[in-house]
């Protein structure tokens, strides 16, 4: 009986929202900002949901209770203290041990994450390197400017992120041109990088860009909000990527599935400076187990379950390519997002919502005719083969 009128809030929830359009009011550059505002799992017809959206699973308030609850039944969770101890100070363990870094550290976000850095590793020095593309230099307010007292320079205009040539030029304008020189402090890196459609940086660009700086005494430090992701297509481990760099942040909520958090992770000198700094920008929080903990159980075998998702996505985009009047096809330089188009009799909006309500599967429809598939680890939750044919149904539906 419960369960029937929780089953009728929830379709009623869904129905005001408009045929359950939630997830696809929202814009193609903000997947970061999508949840799907369900008040159980979000689907329809009672599968686990497989979404070809977000970054990670997109776990609804009850899945995320209930993953808590099994993760404390199965190890009880040691709750932190103003982030000492419990979940969080074995997250911090974990992530400085898979990075080879002295130590890390629980943040709120990742914003701050990469503020922090920046301005640590610069000291007195006020000008930093940017990719112009970046999620610092575009999608942090200002903050560098307003707070940090640190001048963001961007650097490859309209690229998906610079090479040496690039940094080398914009060092020697800057020398050539400025009279004043307050120093060059610290260059980012984002990898891969989100305005790219995820488009992993090559590791030969990243090695000598690291190497320059080392020479020149400029500290590197890499948004590695997705690394999981870069990992995953790349082969190449954290600890390779993390030695090219001085700090290194990483997202708790793409791929680990969190409500939030970041791990900002360095040497000993500027994370110990942390904690008074996340402070002096209010940051500091009475307890994080509840995003700690969750992430150090997606953390175990993530790198095996990301291969996975891209050896699925990889037999799953053959499969759907052979299906008429779908055409899916791999980004240059891209991981796991795809192009996807289709023929001009199926509506995009009307198969995603057919893919949704018949068949438990997110697809965002089209925005000015460009469609995008992304994969993630919720690929790995249902058959391969009925998600196949889940989308050989619903374009059937569109059949002359
Ligand atoms: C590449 C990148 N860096 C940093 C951030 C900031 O993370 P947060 O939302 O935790 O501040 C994001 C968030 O979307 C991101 O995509």
């Amino acid at each position: 009986m419960k369960k029937t009128l929780e089953e009728n809030n929830r379709r009623e929830f869904l129905k005001k929202c408009g045929l359950t359009t939630v997830p696809f009011l929202l814009p193609t550059a903000g997947l970061d900002a999508m949840t799907l505002s369900s008040d159980e799992t979000g689907s329809p017809i009672g599968n686990e949901i497989v979404n070809f959206i977000y970054d990670g699973l997109n776990l609804s308030p009850r899945q995320y209770i209930d993953k808590l609850r099994d993760i404390d039944l199965a190890n009880r969770i040691e709750p932190d203290f103003y982030g000492k101890g419990g979940s969080t100070q074995l997250l911090e363990d974990e992530f400085a041990r898979l990075t080879g870094k002295e130590k890390a550290m629980y943040l709120p976000t990742g914003t701050m994450a990469n503020q922090l850095a920046i301005k640590l590793l610069s000291g007195k020095n006020t000008k930093v390197i940017v990719p112009e593309n970046s999620h610092v230099f575009r999608d942090e307010a200002d903050a560098a400017q307003s707070v940090h007292g640190k001048r963001l320079v961007p650097v490859g205009h309209d690229q998906p992120y610079f090479e040496l040539k690039d940094l080398k030029s914009s060092i020697d304008y800057m020398k050539q041109n400025e009279v004043f020189r307050s120093g060059l402090g610290a260059v980012v890196i984002e990898n891969p990088v989100r305005r790219a459609n995820g488009m992993a940086v090559p590791i030969e660009t990243i090695k000598e860009i690291s190497a320059y700086c080392k020479k020149n005494g400029i500290k590197m430090h890499l948004d590695g909000a997705r690394i999981h992701l870069a990992m995953a297509y790349t082969g190449i481990s954290l600890k390779e990527y993390a030695s090219c760099f001085d700090t290194v942040y990483i997202s708790l909520y793409k791929y680990l599935n969190t409500t939030g958090g970041a791990i900002l992770c360095g040497e000993t000198a500027i994370i110990d400076q942390l904690a008074h700094q996340i402070k002096i920008f209010g940051g500091t929080v009475f307890q994080s187990w509840t995003n700690t903990s969750m992430a150090l159980h997606f953390l175990e075998g993530i790198e095996l379950r990301l291969k996975q998702v891209v050896d699925t996505a990889g037999k799953l985009v053959t499969e759907l390519n052979k299906i008429e009047g779908l055409k899916i096809s791999a980004l240059n330089n891209g991981t796991n997002i795809y192009d996807l188009s289709l023929a001009s009799h199926i509506n995009s909006k009307e198969l995603s919502t057919i893919l949704y309500k018949e068949h438990d599967i997110l697809l965002r429809p089209s925005e000015n005719g460009l469609l995008r598939l992304a994969v993630n680890e919720s690929l790995l939750l249902r058959d391969f083969n009925e998600i196949v044919h889940a989308w050989r149904a619903a374009i059937k539906t569109f059949s002359k």
